[in-house]
């Protein structure tokens, strides 16, 4: 089983949107997963709903709280992945997720507000990655205007953060915002889109993370 938590502080980042995403292909590619939903306002369960209400294929879904990292091993056996979507603040909610993930994902915009957040959600996941060494952190450019000079500045933002980056980018794109509508991910909502592309690249790269070294990605920093 391969446990992977979307955190980060800053609402509107793209946790939930990369979790949901992530949840639906993974769905479509026949993995057994499951959507924990940690975050109080309750988006990765609306979406859900929504999925279930249009007949699409969704994960089964659960509610995260501050005891997940003691509930969740136990679900070994029924399911091959577990996305955990995490509130945006730092509380013993995402402590919990980090201590029984194999993989934090970290989405991280371009503006100062975003660098400043981001460099505090790394402290965060430095943290638990003491507790527990196994766990892998990544930085996800997520939700970001590359037309724009600040939305190409996320690149310094993640460097400064001095955390590994993934090489897939979910840019900023209608797709993402509208997939939902439909209780989909944007694989099934638009398949020939650029939005697809990016995340069926993200999922290719995340499953190949599996059973890597830390430290073995491109280094920066
Ligand atoms: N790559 C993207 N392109 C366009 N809109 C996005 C993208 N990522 C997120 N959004 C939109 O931004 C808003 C916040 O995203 P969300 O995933 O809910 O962030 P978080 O869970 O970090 O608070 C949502 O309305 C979502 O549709
Ligand atoms: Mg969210």
């Amino acid at each position: 089983m391969l446990t992977i938590a979307l955190c980060g502080q800053k609402g509107g980042a793209g946790k939930t949107t990369t979790a949901t995403n992530l949840a639906a292909e993974l769905v479509t590619r026949g993995s057994r997963v499951l959507l924990v939903d940690a975050d109080p306002q309750g988006s990765a369960s609306w979406w859900v709903a929504k999925a279930r209400e249009a007949k699409q294929p969704a994960p089964e879904l659960a509610h995260g709280d501050d005891s997940m990292h003691k509930r969740l091993p136990a679900l070994a056996d029924r399911f091959d992945v577990i996305v955990i979507d995490c509130p945006g603040r730092l509380s013993s909610v995402v402590r919990s997720a980090l201590a029984v993930s194999d993989i934090a994902i970290l989405p991280c915009g371009s503006g100062a507000l975003d660098g400043w957040a981001f460099v505090e959600t790394v402290k965060q996941v430095r943290e638990a990655q003491r507790l527990r060494p196994k766990l892998q952190a990544f930085a996800l450019v997520a939700h970001v205007d590359m037309r724009r000079a600040i939305g190409r500045s996320v690149h310094e933002v993640i460097k400064q953060a001095k955390i590994q980056v993934l090489d897939a980018e979910l840019i900023d794109r209608a797709e993402y915002e509208e997939a939902p509508w439909g209780g989909q991910g944007v694989t099934t909502w638009a398949p020939s889109s650029q939005a697809a592309e990016e995340v069926r690249a993200l999922v290719d790269e995340v499953l190949n993370l599996r059973g890597k070294q830390h430290g073995k990605k491109k280094a920066v920093g």
